[in-house]
């Protein structure tokens, strides 16, 4: 048997602005989806949900993904697939993605197959294609190759970012479930009524996202806290936040974050926290005895890789 696993993802700034043509950054996190590949008839099997059904958008995805390889190399098609996720699905954490960049890079393992990062991405969106209908590719990329990444009208370009052990970031799940293309309609028809108040806006948007490359790379934590809530100002302004996303950002900043945002579509979804490991244990406790559903994360430099089965 053979074994891969894939970091989810997480939206640090400039979701929403990035759909006409901001500039947005994402980074790979300490959450997995692990995947593993064995000889057997066509199955895949999930260790939350058990075996999955043929008609199953996940099943979908997984049969495209082999069909595929199988159309640029010769395997075996007949194998055994358990996954193995912990990333919350439907949170804007790119749970999706990450199975499918674990599915490519363990199939590939299984297969022998000389294979190389970029081929493991190519099977994974290829995969995506079934679950997203129009995937930016955003999640498959980090998924594969981890770390922080910027991107823009399609172009991605890894960052030489590295953030210090003393930090990391909290992560506030909602559990308020949106569906994110009816979202980002209504953001679009916002800005062409409000056009000339708008376009400044996203303007402010993209030189944020600018100003927080410099701050990361500086690795000026104030900066990219306050820049943070900034984010989380304008992704207010062109109505994507929520009450209970407002709600989380002011407690996460007044339990001493350096500073917090929704991350994703909104309305809901996930809510992050940059914060000093410090202060980190206190702030989840406090935020968990209050009913919230938190967990910690840290960036994820490595990306998709094999592990040992246990
Ligand atoms: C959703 O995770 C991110 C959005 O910016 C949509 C997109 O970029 O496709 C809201």
């Amino acid at each position: 048997m053979t074994c891969s696993i894939a970091p989810g993802k997480i939206i640090l700034f400039g979701e929403h602005f990035v759909v006409k043509g901001a500039p947005a950054i994402g980074f790979a996190v300490s959450k997995y989806a692990k995947v593993c590949v064995e000889d057997g008839y066509f199955q895949v099997i999930s260790k939350q949900t058990g075996n999955i059904e043929q008609g199953s958008v996940l099943y979908r995805a997984v049969k495209r993904l082999i069909t595929y390889a199988n159309s640029i190399f010769k395997c075996d098609e007949d194998v055994r697939i358990l996954v193995d996720s912990e990333i919350p699905v439907g949170s804007g954490m790119g749970s999706s993605a990450a199975l499918s960049v674990a599915l490519a890079h363990a199939y590939l393992t299984h297969c022998n197959a000389s294979f190389d990062k970029k081929l493991v991405n190519e099977l994974a969106y290829e995969a995506e294609k079934e679950v997203h209908s129009k995937p930016s590719g955003i999640d498959n990329t980090l998924a594969t190759f981890g770390g922080f990444l910027k991107y823009r009208s399609g172009v991605f370009e890894k960052l030489d970012i590295r953030l210090g052990d003393e930090v990391g970031f909290l992560v506030v799940n909602t559990n308020l479930k949106r569906q994110t293309g009816i979202i980002v309609e209504e953001v679009l028809r916002l800005y062409e009524k409000y056009r000339e108040v708008l376009e400044n806006v996203y303007t402010a948007a993209s030189v944020l996202v600018e100003k927080a490359l410099k701050s990361l790379r500086e690795r000026d934590y104030e900066s990219i806290g306050r820049l943070m809530l900034l984010n989380h100002g304008l992704l207010w302004t062109i109505g994507v936040s929520h009450e209970i996303n407002d709600l989380i950002v002011h407690k996460l900043v007044g339990k001493g974050c350096y500073g917090a945002k929704l991350s994703g579509a909104g309305r809901g979804g996930i809510v992050i926290g940059f914060v000093n490991k410090s202060l980190s244990t206190r702030i989840e406790e406090e935020l968990r005895s209050e009913g919230f559903e938190v967990f910690r994360v840290n960036p994820d430099y490595e990306g998709v890789r094999s592990v040992e089965d246990n």
